[in-house]
């Protein structure tokens, strides 16, 4: 598919532009919301896509493999890390365009999630409330096209730089483009490692209605009497419901769900029900059903059972979280018994979420 290259940014005078820094032997434990230990050997940090192509166009470092690190919330480092690790610092926020549909917003891929989240609706530009609090960077947001309560990344995508890590060029990429899936886009697959996000801009639809729907919504929606509730109310609301059942990376190492929600087809789905009525299941629109992983690694007895320094959060058998010390390998120790257990109960096998390093 070919990809329509924008005008590079206005080329830095030589004098202005900085010499690529690599850094050597950079501890990451701090530069993973798990908080697991390993070491870059080699790191750089990167502000802008000039710099991106001044790492790409370097004679040493141009073509040597890469690691791009956002937030650090979605990746598992069970050793050293031998790549090149790019850690994205692009910063930035604007409003791009107020039309009568849309604010198009703007982001650079460094900026924390949950504070652009914050900013749009001190704004006035509402949209992104039911994506509050979910860790990680604007630029790792596309990659795994983050979900939450309705609403995925791609339902607010508008485009997205980025910069070939081959060619060194920059390039918009459409929707389209993104190959967005569940907990999925081409930034996973054939573009993984080979582009680097820099900026992504979000259409935010006006007039602006509230995405309820989702049980914990309605429940809310029921708890409080308010039907029509405004952006900030939802905002509010979504943050309760996280706080309530997800740990807070900050005081308990994790990176979100660890496996995705499996999906299986109607018969199989049948079958279980069969064995396990309870099991918590969606149907799909093309006939196929998705299962909630973290009930059927809850309904197997993982809740709170702990290898090593790694552990399943008692609140939600989905999340794993580092109880203080844990290393990388004991985390994919824990999650392999539970991939073994769930596949031997209910015939299933739960695919990690996070990449493994
Ligand atoms: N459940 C249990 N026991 C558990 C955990 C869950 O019985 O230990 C049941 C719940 O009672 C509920 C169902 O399983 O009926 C689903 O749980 P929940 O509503 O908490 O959502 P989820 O499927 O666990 C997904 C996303 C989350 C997202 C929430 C809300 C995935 C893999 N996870 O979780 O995303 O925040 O829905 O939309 O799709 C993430 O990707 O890191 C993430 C946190």
């Amino acid at each position: 598919m070919p990809i329509p290259s924008v005008p590079p940014e206005n080329p830095r005078p030589a004098a202005a532009s900085s010499a690529l820094v690599v850094e050597s032997r950079v501890g990451l434990r701090e530069l993973n919301t798990f908080g697991l230990p390993a070491v870059a050997q080699h790191l750089v940090r990167v502000r802008s896509a000039a710099d991106v192509r001044r790492l790409v166009d370097d004679p040493a470092w141009g073509r040597a493999p890469k690691f791009i690190l956002g937030g650090g919330s979605n990746v598992v480092f069970t050793r050293d890390v031998e790549p090149l690790v790019v850690k994205v610092e692009v910063m930035g926020r604007r409003l791009v365009e107020a039309t009568e549909t849309a604010w198009i917003v703007e982001a650079g891929a460094g900026e924390n999630w949950h504070g652009f989240v914050q900013w749009t609706l001190e704004q006035g530009w509402p949209g992104l409330e039911n994506l509050a609090l979910i860790p990680g960077t604007v630029g790792a947001a596309p990659v795994q096209n983050i979900g939450a309560y309705g609403v995925e990344l791609k339902d607010r995508f508008e485009s997205l730089e980025a910069v070939d890590l081959v060619t060194g060029r920059s390039v918009v990429l459409d929707a389209a483009a993104c190959r967005f899936g569940y907990r999925d886009s081409a930034f996973k697959q054939h573009l993984a490692g080979k582009s680097l996000i820099t900026r992504v801009r979000l259409r935010l639809p006006r007039p602006w209605w509230p995405v309820l729907g989702y049980l914990d919504l309605e429940r809310k929606v029921a708890e409080t009497g308010i039907t029509n509730p405004d952006s900030r109310t939802l905002f509010d609301w979504v943050c309760v419901i996280r706080r309530a059942k997800l740990p807070d990376p900050a005081m308990l190492g994790n990176a979100g769900s660890f496996f995705k929600n499996p999906v299986v087809s109607a018969e199989q789905c049948r079958d279980i029900i069969g064995r396990d009525p309870e099991v918590v299941h969606y149907p799909l629109p093309d006939g196929s059903v998705k299962l909630a992983a973290g009930w059927l690694i809850d309904a197997c007895g993982w809740k709170g059972k702990t290898v090593g320094g790694a552990g399943v959060h008692d609140r939600q058998a989905l999340v794993l979280v580092n109880r203080g010390g844990a290393t990388g390998g004991e985390v994919v120790t824990l999650a392999r018994a539970i991939q073994e257990s769930v596949y031997g109960r209910f015939g299933i096998r739960l695919e990690p979420e996070p990449v493994v390093m």
